[in-house]
């Protein structure tokens, strides 16, 4: 039996990495999916190797606007918006003294307020609709403890823990589950721009990081986007419905709350 069948979905930043692995996933379970992404060109091709379950929307979380259009046109062509993931987010990593208030304020307005007012939007939207819904926030392993180099970008994810809290605690009375997935580290394009960070601040060769990180995972390897999709799909399901407000850590032993 498929898991999610009749169920829609609102994927921020699936045009490729772990969101489009969850949309890919959820397609497979029977859901329909609408992913929201800034890269409206990525976003296109992937919803056309997804298939007619999936559409692709022009969304920028960082401005209120293309939230709400997004949020709307994603309403409009599932016809109501039962699950969303909140998984757009950007990564930057520097030593404190050299963090750029530019830089910190782009990454925060994508991880922290764009996941925010994205969240407002769509329970508006579950609580109008009276049928409930899944909000599924993407925190990280960075959200557990610091970084020496990686501030902004932790404390964006720590945020996003605190808001899965407080958001999950207000919105159960209306039969919306909030709760996050906490990933480790896991491999992708995403990773790539990281390794380049620590290439550069910590003198390493290209991909000498994610070997490090690889061996230092207990369960042998750096995660994949299909690691995390069985509890994207769980969070997702009925079997769910009495889990509020909780971060789930899926990244082979990393980290243990
Ligand atoms: N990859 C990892 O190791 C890892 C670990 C822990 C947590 N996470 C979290 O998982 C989620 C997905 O990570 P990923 O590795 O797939 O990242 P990714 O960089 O591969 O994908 C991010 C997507 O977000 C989109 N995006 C960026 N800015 C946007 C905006 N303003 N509006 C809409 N979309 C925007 C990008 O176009 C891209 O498609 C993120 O929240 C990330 O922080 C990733």
């Amino acid at each position: 039996m498929k898991r999610l069948e009749g169920k829609t979905a609102l994927i921020t930043g699936a045009a490729r990495g772990i969101g489009r692995a969850f949309a890919e996933a959820y397609i497979r379970e029977g859901a329909r999916v609408a992913i929201g992404d800034i890269n409206i060109d990525r976003a296109r091709e992937t919803a056309a190797e997804l298939g007619e379950a999936c559409v692709a929307i022009e969304m920028d979380v960082t401005k209120q606007d293309s939230i709400d259009a997004a949020v709307d046109a994603a309403e409009e062509a599932l016809g109501g918006i039962d699950i969303l993931i909140n998984n757009a987010a950007l990564f930057v990593a520097g030593p404190i003294v050299e963090i750029d208030r530019a830089d910190y304020e782009r990454v925060w307005a994508v991880n922290f307020t764009g996941a925010l007012f994205t969240l407002q939007a769509v329970a508006k939207k579950m609580i109008a609709r009276g049928k409930g819904g899944k909000i599924i926030n993407m925190a990280s392993q960075a959200g557990r403890r610091g970084e020496a180099l990686v501030a902004v970008y932790c404390a964006s994810k720590a945020a996003m823990i605190s808001l899965t809290q407080s958001a999950g605690l207000d919105l159960i009375k209306h039969g919306i589950n909030v709760n996050a997935i906490s990933p480790g580290v896991v491999d992708g394009e995403h990773w790539d721009g990281v390794d380049a960070f620590f290439a550069k601040y910590e003198n390493k060769a290209p991909g000498q990081k994610k070997k490090e990180v690889g061996l230092g995972v207990p369960f042998g390897r750096m995660g994949t986007a299909q690691d995390l999709c069985g509890m994207a799909i769980f969070l997702a399901t009925e079997e769910a419905d009495y889990i509020v407000s909780q971060t789930y850590n899926v990244d082979g032993g990393q980290w243990m709350s």
